[in-house]
């Protein structure tokens, strides 16, 4: 009763500066789905039950990377409270659902023999959802190439992928295809490149660059541009196979996401200018010109050399128009800086071939959470509009972090995240003014449905609209006030705040 009274007040006291917009403002689904997220290594813990093949992130995080015994082997145990899971989404008004299916859980060494268990368990959540009215929104993959892959022949790698990927993704259409209508191939392409194969900070923890402090493997300067082409590759022919054998008949749609940053010259100088259209072509171009183009950026191409793989006709006809959408995945806006020098000196480094700083201004909240910027994501959808042609986008993450387990902070107040709430409600809105100045938006998935394992952090930060009290050995979930706002939202006809 606490609780509900502590939230009830704290609704009332931002209703003085409640969003300018209700759920009414927004097509309702299929056309637009207001929905939230997660991935199958940050929930789902079970890590060795059932027969799951360990992945690239179990690895990575066994080896200490985020502090001693601190992994995904447990998690929130979404594997066995996903009943109890749904039945939150459902309190929550959730539309859609985003999830990630483990490969090594499907199959357990990357290829071969299927796991009857692992579509089992994808089987029964795709149904529970369903049985509630939310729609299942999948991904493939999400970080977690199986470890027998990476062993074999290098994971991403080696184009050897391409075929496995492809095979893995034939088992999901075939078996979740009947229930599934959105499929997406990678989460957040151009990150996990970037923080697998450049920086060293994102499994499988290989680098190219002299900030990446506790690499260990890899240090090949055209690592980051050929892990892509693969992904780009196994994408487009994941995408083939979907298009070609199950389409017509199961009436999805396929895609790819990227995570996306809004970019602004840090000063109006033609060169800040210039460098800024550099890294959206870095950063965005990297998978969405060969997508829309079927070929890498022209500036890419310049700055990277015969560092940068190119498509065969044949591979660059297979890639262009492989998408039905792109996923978005956004948090917050950068500020560029042309740095001519940093291609002379740092060309072992992706960051370094764009040629340019790529600068965080904090703004005015606490250090370390991101700034409140929905005009960054506006000016990322105007540009889409206008060099790509206007694609249909799913906005698949967006959140701002807290950091509930730090010693000092109780349950209570890690419960009154305003800060998310001031943060989900500005994005809203600016997402309903980017729908009224033309661009195709699907949907908005807020990051994350609960706390999880945190990529870049373990369980020292979190995005959840639900707190996961990871000291309790039931891994107990208690609704932020941001879950209640978002009820809100969905459930009637008004804004978040
Ligand atoms: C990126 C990733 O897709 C997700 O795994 C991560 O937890 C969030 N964004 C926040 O960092």
């Amino acid at each position: 009763f606490v609780v509900l009274l502590y939230v009830a007040v704290l609704m009332v006291s931002v209703e003085a500066a409640s969003g300018d917009y209700s759920r009414d403002d927004f097509p309702r689904p299929p056309r637009f789905v207001f929905g939230a997220g997660t991935s199958a290594y940050q929930v789902e813990g079970a890590a060795f039950e059932d027969g799951r093949g360990p992945s690239v992130w179990d690895t990575f995080a066994h080896s200490g990377r985020y502090g001693e015994h601190i992994n995904g082997d447990i998690a929130c145990d979404g594997y066995h409270k996903y009943k109890e899971d749904v039945q939150l989404m459902v309190d929550t008004g959730l539309e859609a659902y985003r999830f990630s299916i483990s490969w090594s859980r499907v199959i357990p060494n990357g290829r071969g023999p299927v796991n009857p268990k692992g579509l089992q368990y994808y089987d029964s959540l795709i149904n529970e959802l369903l049985s509630h009215g939310i729609q299942p929104y999948v991904t493939l993959f999400h970080y977690d190439a199986p470890q027998a892959l990476e062993d074999e022949y290098g994971g991403w790698l080696n184009q050897k992928i391409v075929k496995d990927f492809t095979d893995y993704a034939d088992v999901c259409f075939r078996e979740f295809g009947d229930r599934v209508s959105h499929w997406t191939t990678m989460n957040e392409a151009n990150v996990f490149v970037m923080g697998g194969y450049d920086l060293g900070m994102f499994p499988p923890g290989r680098c190219s660059s002299p900030f990446g402090k506790n690499c260990t493997s890899g240090n090949s300067t055209t690592e980051p541009y050929i892990a892509t082409h693969n992904i780009i590759l196994a994408h487009a022919s994941a995408t083939r196979l979907y298009k070609e054998k199950y389409q017509a008949k199961q009436h999805g749609v396929i895609g790819i996401d990227i995570l996306t940053y809004g970019m602004v010259p840090s000063t109006n100088s033609t060169e800040d200018v210039i460098a800024t259209q550099r890294v959206h072509d870095f950063f965005h171009g990297w998978f969405l010109h060969p997508l829309v183009f079927g070929d890498y950026p022209e500036s890419m191409k310049r700055n990277v050399g015969s560092r940068l793989p190119s498509f065969t006709p044949h591979q660059s006809k297979l890639v262009k128009g492989s998408c039905d959408f792109i996923g978005l995945n956004h948090y917050r806006t950068m500020h560029i800086e042309d740095d001519p020098d940093s291609l002379k000196t740092n060309q072992s480094d992706y960051l370094g071939d764009m040629a340019a700083k790529i600068l965080s201004k904090q703004g005015r909240v606490p250090n370390g959470q991101f700034p409140i910027d929905p005009a960054g994501l506006q000016g990322v959808l105007e540009r889409l509009k206008q060099v790509y042609g206007n694609p249909p986008i799913f906005i698949y993450e967006n959140g701002q972090m807290t950091h509930p387990n730090a010693s000092s902070a109780s349950v209570d107040a890690s419960l009154n995240d305003t800060i998310r709430v001031e943060y989900l409600d500005a994005f809203i809105g600016g997402l309903l003014q980017a729908i009224r100045n033309g661009s195709d938006i699907r949907g908005y998935f807020v990051w994350s449905f609960m706390d999880l394992f945190e990529l870049f952090d373990g369980f020292n930060t979190t995005f959840g609209l639900y707190y996961v009290d990871f000291k309790d050995p039931d891994l107990k979930r208690y609704a932020r006030f941001s879950a209640y706002c978002y009820r809100q939202l969905n459930r009637a006809s008004a804004s978040l705040m």
